[in-house]
């Protein structure tokens, strides 16, 4: 009877029920509530992966942008992302009903890597503690005081005489720029910076740097796609991400080794740097919870991460431009030889007196563009906005792009011009620019960054004037990996 059965079920049939079936689970699991932000069409199981220029996103969903207005949703795989575009809806995410956007989504490479510890990727409770004694404790290491001012001058010296060191021949500055801005970081953590020979740390960097180029890749292959739609298989199969996963086991070694030696001359009435306070935090058990040193690690890297490859690009992007627009360079020389001449370091005081090369900075800035989709955000209960229906656990993306490149506020807002941020000679502080976001979990750094951003693109601008070696163009073109960072790029450092 069975064999029966099972002999007038054909294989066909098996087949034809199999992906009805697939295709029906599909539907459901994905069917969208009323009044969810419009979409393009998509198709079964991989959404709008077809729609998705890797290399060049800004370009694929243009269209969308344009058909839909400024809020539109995605699908790839399993996750749907809402974009947001515009001053004013931004506004209204980030800032008006922020607290309804505060949580970052479970990224499956993050999961992998942090299970949402650290400042970048907690939520909640957790997230709060460690972002409010974060930003207390750098604040203590002179965040805004002067003592880290004169940790980046340090910085900045060295970073001037290694460059010197290249003799006027073309050379390759990436490395140098990240090893002096990581170095702040370091200094604010482990306590001390590093060598810019140091076999370790270069190491660190180097490792970190792969991490990087690596998540490009991920993302390129659309493998990010994949690794979205079956986190759970795509961990035991060989890939980009499985080298990224072994990456992140060695940062979070070279971390653990720093923590460990903390530990042994730790006491526990000073605190020279982040780790120390961190572990005071700890010994302090008031039953939170939030304080451990798994989290410690996180948010070690996070700084780390978030604090160096950030900073570092936007000083190669401002290299770049210098030697694009030599006449512009020109003129930031010009300022910092009136303001504060050769003889002595470029100090954050001078930016008031320097509104010339602070329009400069802020409008590399903007036109590098290096975080184009802001880092993804997620509605931590049902939200209405704009009239749509957001429910909990939806993904956004904000378009910093459609601000900071919009046609209706900047006057050239596809041309390099530090025009944007002057009247009347002034320094002009505008609306629009927010490279940093904006709002409660705006980057936890800005301050730091600006300082870093000032203080070497000054020194470097003192000691050397930067051009490119005969018959090679540069390319403004930017690559995608975590930021928007220049093609590699040699340049000859003139000294002055
Ligand atoms: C030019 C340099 C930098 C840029 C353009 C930048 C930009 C950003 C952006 C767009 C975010 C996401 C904010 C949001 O979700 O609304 C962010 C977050 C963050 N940034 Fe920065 N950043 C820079 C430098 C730094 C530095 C130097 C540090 C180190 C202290 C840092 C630490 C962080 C951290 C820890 C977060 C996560 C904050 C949170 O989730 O609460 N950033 N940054
Ligand atoms: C982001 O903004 C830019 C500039 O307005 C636009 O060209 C692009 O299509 C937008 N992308 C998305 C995904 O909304």
């Amino acid at each position: 009877m069975l064999r029966f059965l099972w002999d007038s079920i054909s294989f066909q049939m098996l087949l034809i029920f199999f992906i009805v079936f697939l295709l029906v689970a599909d539907y459901m699991k994905r069917r969208k509530p009323k009044h969810f932000p419009p979409s393009p069409f998509s198709l079964p199981f991989v959404g709008h992966i077809h729609l998705m220029n890797f290399t060049d996103p800004h370009i694929t969903v243009q269209k969308y942008t344009e058909k839909y207005g400024n809020i539109f949703s995605m699908q790839m795989g399993s996750t749907s992302f809402v974009f947001i575009n515009g001053l004013r809806m931004i506004k209204e995410v980030l800032v008006n009903q922020g607290e309804n956007f505060m949580d970052r989504p479970d990224i499956p490479v993050d999961r992998e890597v942090f299970s949402k510890m650290g400042l970048v990727s907690s939520n909640g409770h957790l997230w709060k503690q460690q972002r409010r004694f974060t930003l207390t404790t750098l604040r203590n290491f002179g965040l805004g005081k002067r003592s880290l001012e004169e940790r980046i001058q340090e910085e900045c010296q060295c970073l001037v005489d290694v460059i010197g060191e290249e003799q006027g021949n073309p050379f390759n500055p990436h490395l140098k720029i990240s090893n002096a801005v990581s170095n702040i970081i370091c200094s604010i953590t482990f306590g001390n910076r590093f060598e810019y020979h140091d076999e370790d740390f270069q190491k660190m960097l180097q490792l970190m740097d792969d991490t990087v180029k690596l998540h490009a890749t991920v993302m390129s292959q659309s493998r990010f796609a994949s690794v979205q739609t079956f986190p759970a298989i795509i961990k035991f199969f060989p890939g980009s991400h499985q080298t990224i996963f072994k990456n992140w086991r060695l940062l979070k070694r070279f971390v653990k080794e720093r923590i460990d030696k903390h530990k042994e001359d730790w006491k526990p009435s000073e605190s020279r740097d982040f780790i120390d306070s961190y572990l005071q935090e700890i010994a302090k058990d008031n039953g939170d919870g939030s304080f451990h040193e798994e989290n410690l690690v996180a948010c070690v890297l996070d700084l780390l991460f978030a604090g160096t490859e950030t900073t570092s690009t936007t000083i190669r992007w401002a290299v770049l431009y210098m030697v694009l627009y030599p006449e512009i360079q020109a003129r930031v020389q010009a300022e910092i030889d009136t303001v504060i001449g050769q003889a002595r370091q470029p100090a954050l005081e001078d930016r008031n007196n320097m509104p010339y090369t602070n329009a400069v900075i802020h409008e590399v800035q903007r036109k590098s563009n290096i975080i184009p989709f802001n880092v993804p955000r997620m509605t931590t209960k049902d939200t209405i906005l704009d009239g749509f229906h957001i429910p909990k656990g939806t993904v956004l993306l904000t378009n910093l792009t459609s601000v900071m490149f919009d046609k209706n506020e900047w006057e050239t807002p596809n041309t390099f011009n530090p025009e944007h941020f002057l009247k009347d000679g002034q320094f002009w502080k505008r609306e629009y620019f927010m490279p940093f976001s904006i709002g409660k979990r705006a980057c936890l750094g800005e301050v730091l960054a600006r300082s870093e951003l000032f203080l070497f693109f000054t020194s470097l601008l003192q000691k050397f004037t930067f051009q490119a070696p005969p018959d090679t163009t540069l390319s403004l073109q930017a690559k995608l990996g975590i930021t928007m960072a220049p093609e590699p790029y040699r340049i000859y450092a003139v000294p002055r």
